[in-house]
């Protein structure tokens, strides 16, 4: 299995679902990596907002037009966003944050009216699995951590938000409980569980072809 060529595959049948003067949230990752030069090559007016500094920088290299999504004066909604997973499950829940962009990635999935996941065949899985990563707030982390149990702090940099990145290393189970548990969990900013109510698209490579899944 070549991951690269399906993750380019994946990538350059997403770009074909946007469409000329959209506004168009850009994850984080490799996959992702292959996506922004398919998307710069279509020539379309799009305003786009990125989910991480280094999506950033590759975007603006390649000469699109990215806009802030900080502060109560940014773009509100997005008509599309496109993003790798780490895990991807039969339902549609996901595992995202293996470049520690998750919480930029979720705010940018949830303000986008189709949110569209793009992924080698390699990331799809029976079940999900640990790790989850986690964004923690710095302020009492010692506590956090022990509140949560099974965490390991990640050796990466703070997020650009300043959030402390960490690992969920305990089971999954039904992911919907968990992810409610780590959301009403003081000090943890987000997780990496994404709900399938969340993703209107699974875009696979496999091998030479393209598996297009319509969720919503
Ligand atoms: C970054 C992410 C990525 O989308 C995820 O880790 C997949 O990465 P890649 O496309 O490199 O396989 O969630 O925080």
């Amino acid at each position: 299995m070549d991951v690269g060529r399906e993750k380019q595959l994946a990538a350059e049948a997403a770009a074909e679902l946007v469409e000329d003067g959209m506004l168009v949230g850009l994850g984080t990752g490799s996959t992702v990596a292959f996506l922004l030069p398919a998307l710069a090559a279509r020539g379309l007016d799009l305003r786009c907002v990125s989910t991480s500094p280094a999506t950033e920088r590759a975007a603006g290299e390649l000469g699109m037009r990215i806009e802030t999504f900080a502060g109560a004066g940014a773009i509100p909604r997005l008509d599309i966003a496109i993003d790798g997973a780490d895990q991807v499950a039969p339902d549609g829940w996901l595992v995202k944050g293996g470049g520690a962009a998750h919480t930029r990635e979720k705010a940018v999935a949830a303000a986008a009216d189709r949110f569209v996941v793009i992924a080698s065949s390699d990331k799809l899985v029976e079940r999900l699995s640990p790790p989850v990563p986690l964004e923690l707030i710095d302020y009492g982390l010692a506590a956090t951590l022990a509140r949560l149990g099974d965490v390991q702090l990640r050796d990466v940099p703070r997020s650009p938000d300043g959030g402390v990145i960490a690992d969920y290393l305990g089971d999954v189970g039904d992911p919907a409980e968990l992810a409610a548990r780590l959301s009403a969990t003081v000090g943890v900013v987000e997780h990496g569980l994404f709900p399938s109510a969340m993703v209107s698209d699974v875009v696979v490579g496999r091998g030479e072809q393209v598996e297009m899944r319509r969720l919503r």
